[in-house]
């Protein structure tokens, strides 16, 4: 695996590629379910490309930036294991060059104002400043990214259909762990307590699909699902029924046909997130 920190660099190496590049963002502290972003390109073919950076602009709370946890090393070992062809590392000056503002100014409309657009203000504008600044650098031809962050799924895909980007993005399903607690970065983080309590996150949306299927009307689904969180000693943030392309609230099962439960909770000091297709 090829290992490039700067844009140049990993531009002169790219233009010499021939086949189809996949390319996986993350801001490393990897675990399998970033791996599996990378198998997935590997398995359609793809020259795989991963990035590292920990993006300053999307940390609404600086003390989660601070608190990021930064592993470098061990990613770069895990990766190989993926078979990752390259690990693009930059500082933030490749990313961001002094004097250049690469800030993205688009209309997402409610896609980046529901659920975590609430809680974690200019998020998804960094989150879509970097992504789009890391496929100018990148051009690849597949782009990979999991469904765990379902709302900045919908996010890249409006702004790659708004800039017409001829990237064709993919979804990988969430990884979890055996006890259904989605892999993330942030689970190192968590109290020997929460980590025990944390699995109740992907129940209660499991529980919540069932309540939908039986015809329990999705605001009483949520509301019954905060209580369940909330009764357990996690602090949700929101649980949130809506329409998986829209983003918007659903009334009941029978009014859509695609729909997902995404939820934030705090397990004490960690905000974990999750989510759920119910149909
Ligand atoms: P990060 O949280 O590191 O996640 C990188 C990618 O891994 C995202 O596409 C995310 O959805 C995916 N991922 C994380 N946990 C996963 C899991 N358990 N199963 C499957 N995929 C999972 O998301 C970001 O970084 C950043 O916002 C980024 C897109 C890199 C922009 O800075």
């Amino acid at each position: 695996m090829l290992i490039f920190k700067k844009v140049a660099d990993l531009r002169q190496w790219l233009d010499q590629q021939t086949i189809p590049v996949g390319f996986a963002p993350t801001m490393g502290a990897l675990h399998d379910g970033h791996l599996e972003l990378i198998r997935m390109a590997k398995r359609e073919g793809c020259l795989a490309v991963a990035s590292i950076f920990i993006n300053p602009t999307q940390f609404n709370d600086p003390k989660d930036l601070e608190k990021y946890p930064r592993t470098a090393e061990k990613d770069a070992a895990m990766l190989l294991t993926a078979d990752c062809d390259a690990l693009f590392i930059p500082p933030v000056e490749e990313v961001y060059p002094p004097g250049k503002d690469l800030t993205i100014e688009l209309d997402f409309k409610q896609l980046d104002k529901v659920m975590e657009g609430e809680f974690r203000p200019g998020h998804f504008k960094g989150m879509a400043t970097v992504v789009n600044r890391l496929l100018d650098i990148v051009r690849p031809q597949r782009l990979y990214m999991g469904q765990k962050d379902f709302q900045q799924l919908s996010i890249v895909r409006d702004m790659i259909r708004q800039l017409g980007l001829s990237v064709e993005l993919v979804m990988c399903p969430t990884v979890r762990e055996s006890d259904g607690l989605a892999m993330s970065s942030r689970n190192v983080r968590l109290s020997p307590e929460m980590r025990a309590l944390a699995p109740l996150i992907h129940q209660t949306l499991q529980w919540a699909k069932t309540a939908m299927e039986k015809g329990k009307p999705a605001a009483e689904t949520q509301t019954e699902a905060l209580e369940k969180l909330a009764l357990s000693g996690l602090r949700p943030e929101y649980f949130e029924i809506v329409d998986g392309t829209s983003l918007l609230n659903v009334g009941k099962s029978s009014d859509n046909d695609f729909i997902v439960a995404c939820t934030a909770a705090f397990a004490g000091e960690v905000r974990l997130i999750d989510n759920l297709v119910l149909k």
